[in-house]
């Protein structure tokens, strides 16, 4: 049976070597029993552990029928949300579409508070059918609440209150939040976010499985891929990829190299980093530690970050997602007058070329002290996507928890919503507000 395999070979040398990373096992391996048994930091947030593997089957045709109704009911659907309640359902949704699909059946908002953005969103709509699908954990969030809140308005507007909410499905927590209170007022279809389950976790729960459905997307295959990979990743030993991804990119830290590159030949796999982005930097960026993640996408980027990842500061590694087989076939066509000279590789195919490029890039960054570690999916399917979010998730838990962080919670996070509340003069703020006004004078 095909699966994702990860190669260490190219980070070992100058850097680190092989026994630097075994050197590791027993600290990975206590990570995954802690994973395993709930005894580390944050154990109160380990729903997502055995989730492809408990999945209720009702729950999976809840999703499925919720969304096969607002496909019938919209010709778009907005799904609102941010962090966590936003970039896992983006993530699988770009890998698997159409690249110049113009009449997407989803779309995102409520990620960032772009007037222009927002204004632009209101105006495509207009002459629309569409659909909301809400999404916050918290329900208190305020980027996606502003959204819900232009765009509720702008549904009720368009088809009156009663059937507006039959057009909107809440996704939140069971009890806490504004949100969930609306929903309940409101009578909105509502999908219930566990307490267990943190947002940057949450992607192969109805946070990302009702968007990903609606797009037209089988669900059931990416909780199949990812319960393989519960599977393989379930039991401590070598061939735990899990365990191993972990191991390095610690052995790497351990040895200066403090940012990882997720890098991709594949313009399908942008938003897959930046979900890993956010996935890895929340949950090991905390006191004072954790690897800097960072992601390109190639070939577009060695035209523009190139240089500085083959020269620059020698404090990175690169993480490489290669697809070993496209859905489709390109060959480059022979020309007679070869003006632009590339016979020479005329009746190949595309994707021959752009393994070229990998190839050759992995020989350079190795020759200019970069390490590299290799991913390869097998194809872009829901099932290897299920296998490599749930791969990347079981890793980050282990790689937190051998850094000495809690992985699962996000202190840092509030920061600036703390800030932001106070210079807004949000109801109970009042001696923020004043406290920043002051230092703003
Ligand atoms: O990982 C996390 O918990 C966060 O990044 C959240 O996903 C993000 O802040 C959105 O939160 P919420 O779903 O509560 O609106």
């Amino acid at each position: 049976m095909k699966t994702i395999t990860l190669d260490i070979a190219g980070a070992l040398g100058n850097v680190i070597s092989e026994a630097d990373v075994n050197a590791l096992r027993g600290e990975a391996d206590a990570a995954l029993d802690k994973l395993n048994n709930g005894t580390g930091a944050g154990n109160d947030f380990l729903g997502w552990v055995n989730l492809p593997s408990t999945m209720g089957i009702n729950l999976i045709k809840d999703i499925e029928d919720t969304a096969e109704q607002l496909r019938k009911d919209c010709e778009v659907v907005v799904a609102i949300g941010i962090g966590g309640s936003y970039l896992g359902a983006k993530a699988v949704i770009e890998a698997l579409s159409n690249s110049f699909d113009k009449n997407q059946k989803v779309i995102f908002a409520g990620q960032n508070i772009g007037e222009d953005y927002l204004h632009e969103l209101q105006a495509y709509l207009a002459d629309k059918k569409f659909g909301i699908i809400v999404i916050s954990k918290s329900g208190t969030t305020t980027e996606p609440a502003i959204a819900f809140r232009l765009l509720k308005e702008q549904l009720e507007k368009q088809l009156g209150k009663a059937e507006a909410s039959k057009r909107i499905v809440a996704i939140t927590d069971a009890k806490k939040g504004a949100l969930r209170q609306l929903a309940t007022e409101e009578g909105y279809k509502t999908f219930v976010i566990d307490d267990n389950v943190g947002g940057r976790f949450s992607v192969l729960t109805p946070v990302g499985l009702l968007p990903i459905a609606v797009a037209g997307f089988d669900i059931k295959a990416l909780v199949e891929g990812a319960k393989n990979m519960e599977e393989f990743t379930r039991n401590a030993g070598e061939y735990n990829t899990a365990e191993l991804y972990a191991m390095t990119r610690n052995a790497l830290y351990r040895a200066g190299k403090k940012i990882e590159i997720l890098v991709n030949y594949n313009p399908k796999l942008h938003y897959l980093a930046e979900w890993w982005k956010q996935l890895y930097g929340e949950s090991e960026g905390k006191d004072g530690k954790g690897i800097f993640p960072a992601a390109v996408d190639n070939s577009t980027d060695l035209h523009s970050m190139g240089q500085w990842i083959q020269e620059g500061e020698r404090t990175i590694f690169e993480t490489v997602i290669s697809v070993e087989a496209p859905n489709n076939t390109v060959v480059i066509p022979t020309d007679e007058a070869n003006l632009d000279g590339l016979n020479y590789i005329a009746g190949k195919r595309v994707d021959e070329v752009n393994k070229m490029a990998e190839l050759g890039t992995r020989i350079a960054h190795i020759d200019g002290n970069v390490p590299n570690l290799r991913i390869t999916i097998p194809a872009l399917t829901e099932g290897y996507l299920g296998e490599i979010l749930y791969f990347f998730e079981k890793a980050c838990g282990i790689s937190g928890y051998m850094l000495d962080v809690n992985p699962f919670n996000q202190p840092g996070v509030e920061a600036y919503k703390r800030n932001m509340f106070a210079l807004l003069a949000k109801p109970g703020y009042e001696e923020a507000t004043a406290a920043i006004q002051a230092r703003l004078k």
